[in-house]
Parts: structure tokens; sequence; C-alpha cells
């Protein structure tokens, strides 16, 4: 059994669905973590919280979209009151050359790479500081 290093710690990980999401939940469940992993992928996502079991929630949410965010910190609050931990993985692999890339494509991709991350950081404070935790640096 790992050594329960997040007993009773509360956190969203992004991409959860596969990949190294999935294996930061399973690990963080592993060390006493209740976790939600989101993901855009519902089949994937739904899956892989059943197989992660009763310390993991799926929610569906698309780091690209503000209101996805938004939902998702509402579930979060009404679920765990607050919260310890995000990470932000979810990602893709930019297709295509700069000679034929097209701005649409670039700019989803900056929104699901970076612009998420912005998004979660700035909800997860929020939800932080209101609880009496996070760090300021
Ligand atoms: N695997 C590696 O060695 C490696 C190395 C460096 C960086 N990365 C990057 O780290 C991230 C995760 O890697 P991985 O190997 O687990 O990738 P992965 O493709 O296995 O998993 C990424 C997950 O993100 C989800 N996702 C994609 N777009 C989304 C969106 N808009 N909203 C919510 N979820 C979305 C996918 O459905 C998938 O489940 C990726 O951005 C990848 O490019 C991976």
């Amino acid at each position: 059994m790992a050594e329960q290093k997040l007993l009773g710690k509360r956190a969203i990980v992004t991409g959860g669905a596969t990949g190294i999401g999935y294996g930061i939940a399973e690990r963080f469940i592993a060390e006493g973590a209740n976790v939600i992993i989101t993901d855009i992928d519902e089949t994937g996502g739904t899956r892989a919280a059943l197989a992660l079991g009763d310390h993991c929630q799926f929610v569906r949410h698309d780091v690209s979209v503000p209101e996805h965010w938004n939902a998702l910190f509402v579930i979060a609050q009404g679920k765990f009151s607050g919260l310890d931990i995000l990470v932000n993985v979810a990602g893709v692999t930019l297709m295509g050359n700069i000679e034929e890339l097209d701005v649409a494509t670039w700019d989803k991709t900056m929104a699901i790479n970076l612009r998420s991350c912005f998004l979660g950081c700035q909800g997860a404070i929020k939800l932080m500081k209101a609880d009496g935790g996070g760090a300021n640096y």
C-alpha cells in the first residue's frame, strides 16, 4: 500500500481519461486523495473513473472553454467544499507544419494547451483561498 501522503486531499486532474493524467489520478488515489478527473473524452473518462473506484469522479470538461471551468468549480465546491490540488494535464499536439497551419487551429491549440492553465489556476486559487488554503508567491 502506498504511503498516505495525500490523505483527505481534494484534487482535480484534467486530461484524466488516459495517459499522464490517468496515471497521476491513480497515484493520488493510492496515496489517499479524492480526485475529480476531467476530460473531453466522455467514454474514456467514464471508463477511467470506474477503474479508479470510489474516490474518483469523472466530469466532462473542455479545458479550452471558460464556461466549462466555471461549471467544474461549482461541482468541485459542491463535492469537496474547497480544493487542495489542481493538475493541468489535458493537452494536444499541434498537427501540421508552419507553412500549412491555419490560424484557427493555432488558436485552438493555444487555448487547449496554454489558456486552459490560466483559467484553471485562476479558478482554483479562488477555491483554495476561500477555504483558507493555497499559497501565494
Ligand atoms: N507523453 C509524453 O511523453 C509527453 C511529453 C511531453 C508533453 N506531453 C504533453 O502532456 C500532455 C498529456 O500527455 P499524455 O501523453 O497523457 O497525452 P494523451 O493524449 O494520452 O492524454 C491527453 C488527454 O487530454 C484530453 N484532452 C484533449 N483535449 C482536451 C480538451 N480540450 N479538454 C479536456 N481534455 C482534453 C484527451 O482526451 C486525453 O485524454 C499532452 O499535452 C502532451 O502533449 C506528453
